[in-house]
């Protein structure tokens, strides 16, 4: 990789979460669930990527990369803290979030029998550093789930501010294009640290098992704690929500973009999305 300037930029932008309603998209139970089960997953994740790639910081040969593993971290630490802070409106909706986010941290990360400490510390034992490298493979493979789901968010219709809460929708459009804007970062921590194939395509197995299993978790402890909910609009919600993540631009994109992921010669800049972000961040104040 040639190294140039680092473009990636942290903005350390605060939305305010005022007067939003608890069914904040479409007035769906279902879809807003689906998506506070992000606010919960998505920074215990970007607490595990940023240990995942520190881990290997030292090691960088490339100086642009390294500048780059520092923007990274900043960037995941800003969208941590911006989900994070929207935990407090969902405890005042009595969804407690904070159960599910133990549920996680015990689960999949940092806790001694979550899935991160188990397979780094056998992985570790069989080769030293392998499980270190394998956490950061997981996390290369969940850096192109958030860069293909970011790119497919600015094409799905539905998200627009007449269906979605206009705060939480721009919240969701910043946090995707500096998913866009950093997706090469792990995956060329990887490939400096080690190239192998198989390394990076077992982390997208376990990255997969991780990601919709968690989101489908927290998204059926939300709906169970809703009290708000309509039982008689549940099945078109999900019907809805179904049709929008498998035939909508959603699946269309996931179906395209996450198969090019097992090409040999991947490199995540292959998906030229970068208009994205420059259309998003043109009339911001913060960009
Ligand atoms: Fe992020
Ligand atoms: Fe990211």
């Amino acid at each position: 990789m040639v190294a140039t300037a680092s473009k990636l930029k942290v903005r350390n932008v605060q939305f305010n979460f005022d007067k939003v309603q608890k069914h904040w998209i479409l007035n769906s139970a279902i879809a807003t669930h689906f998506v506070n089960s992000m606010h919960v997953v998505f920074p215990e994740g970007e607490k595990f990527f940023v240990r995942s790639v520190r881990k290997f910081a030292k090691d960088i040969k490339d100086e642009n990369l390294k500048k780059e593993i520092t923007s990274f971290c900043g960037q995941e630490g800003v969208h941590a803290r911006e989900h994070q802070r929207f935990w407090q409106v969902m405890e005042e909706q009595n969804l407690q979030p904070n159960w599910f986010a133990n549920f996680l941290k015990t689960t999949a990360f940092s806790g001694k029998y979550s899935y991160e400490n188990i397979s780094t510390s056998l992985l570790n034992k069989i080769q030293p550093r392998l499980g270190d490298k394998f956490g950061l493979s997981v996390t290369t493979a969940l850096e192109h789930y958030t860069a293909i789901l970011a790119n497919a968010l600015f094409h799905e219709p539905i998200a627009n501010n007449d269906h979605i809460a206009p705060q939480m929708l721009e919240l969701l459009h910043w946090h995707a294009s500096e998913e866009i804007e950093h997706k090469a970062v792990c995956f060329d921590v990887l490939k400096e640290v080690d190239d192998s194939y198989i390394l990076r395509i077992s982390g997208m197995g376990l990255a997969t098992i991780l990601l919709w299993n968690y989101l489908a978790i927290g998204q059926i402890y939300f709906i169970a704690k809703d009290k708000d909910k309509s039982i008689i609009k549940m099945p078109i919600e999900s019907y809805m929500l179904l049709k929008t993540i498998v035939f909508g631009e959603i699946g269309k994109g996931l179906s395209k973009n996450l198969l090019s992921y097992f090409k040999k010669d991947f490199h995540p800049n292959d998906i030229d999305d970068r208009y994205l972000i420059d259309n998003f961040f043109k009339d911001k104040s913060y960009a």
